[in-house]
């Protein structure tokens, strides 16, 4: 299995197979650069799998995020917004009431310029503003991301949101904490980062269902609403690892969301190990829950296919507040 990291030294990505150790800077036909991986599928709508499916999995996770973006805006207007890892900027329409606002970037080039034309029509009229640019996170420069926009200033925003990202930030702790600290020094005082993450229990148990009698039960009662753990046929989502169980932390696997996302390498991240990393970046835990127990309680509805659940299962949802 073939692995993307980070070089500080030449500030490219470069890969590592798991099993050999060989090293290269060019990305093996079997394991795309992820910014590649995700232009690959602009436009792309589910296309190998049950589109029904598909689309009812991206409309439930766009009200989980549509409710965390409202949870995060605690009634205020005017606020100016960090997208990072923004993608073809789904979230914009979810902004607009709140933002006067909102910075992207992304390191995929083409879905950087969809989310560009997308922001030509929704900003139209609008008085809220969208700016877009291709940017990759685990870059030292620009010291300040609000400087990618014109501005010298550091903590420029009032909410910073990583939607379904973090995971390509955990191929080592340093990386790990590069982002946190970066997102931490994007936000004003007193102001709040959201993001939705992998649970790496679940993650655990449906890699490794052998061995699951040491794993500590996942907080909640959502989780047990998803059908039982192991792969199932026809999963709306491939998960593999080729690592022993927890073998290092993170730990990598690959994950693929059939006929949207291409089988990209991720990390798993326990726990506490992010939970360490939060506290080192000067973040405050406001909200720590399962994606499924947040929108039980946040969204008008939750889907009852068990496939989607067994994806949104994989997810929790996070609330940070800059101290
Ligand atoms: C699952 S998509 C989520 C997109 C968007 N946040 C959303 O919720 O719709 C993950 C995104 O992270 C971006 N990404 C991953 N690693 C990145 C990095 N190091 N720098 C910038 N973007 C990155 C990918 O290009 C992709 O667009």
């Amino acid at each position: 299995m073939w692995v993307e990291h980070w070089s500080k030294t030449h500030q490219r990505p470069f890969y590592a197979c798991v099993e050999t150790g060989e090293r290269r800077w060019d990305a093996p036909n079997t394991a795309p650069a992820i910014s590649e991986g995700y232009d690959s599928v602009i436009g792309a709508a589910g296309a190998e799998t049950d589109e029904l499916a598909m689309k009812t999995l991206r409309t439930f996770h766009n009200a989980v995020k549509r409710a965390l973006i409202t949870f995060a805006s605690a009634g205020r207007t005017g606020l100016r917004v960090m997208d990072v890892c923004c993608g073809k900027g789904g979230d914009m329409h979810k902004w607009r009431p709140y933002a006067q606002e909102v910075h992207g970037f992304d390191g995929a080039r083409e879905c950087v310029a969809e989310a560009t034309r997308r922001a030509q029509v929704t900003g139209n009229g609008s008085p809220c503003v969208f700016r877009y640019v291709v940017h990759d996170a685990r870059r030292d420069k620009p010291a300040a991301w609000a400087s990618l926009f014109g501005e010298e200033t550091h903590a420029a925003y009032d909410v910073v949101s990583a939607q379904f990202c973090v995971h390509y930030f955990f191929s080592s702790r340093d990386l790990a904490l590069h982002f946190f600290r970066r997102c931490r020094e994007s936000t004003l005082p007193g102001g709040t980062m959201i993001m939705t993450y992998v649970d790496e229990e679940v993650l655990s148990r449906r890699l490794f269902p052998a061995s699951n009698s040491d794993d500590v039960p996942s907080e909640g009662s959502a989780p047990d609403d998803v059908p039982s753990e192991g792969s199932a046929p026809d999963d709306l989502c491939r998960l593999t690892t080729t690592v022993p169980k927890r073998a290092a932390v993170p730990y990598p696997y690959v994950f693929g969301l059939a006929g949207c996302v291409p089988d990209l390498a991720e990390h798993a991240i326990p726990r506490e190990v992010l939970r360490g990393v939060l506290r080192d970046t000067g973040w405050d835990i406001t909200r720590d829950e399962t994606l499924l127990a947040f929108a039980e309680a946040s969204c008008p509805t939750v889907p009852s296919d068990p496939r989607v659940l067994r994806v949104s299962g994989l997810y929790r949802v996070g609330v940070l507040t800059a101290c």
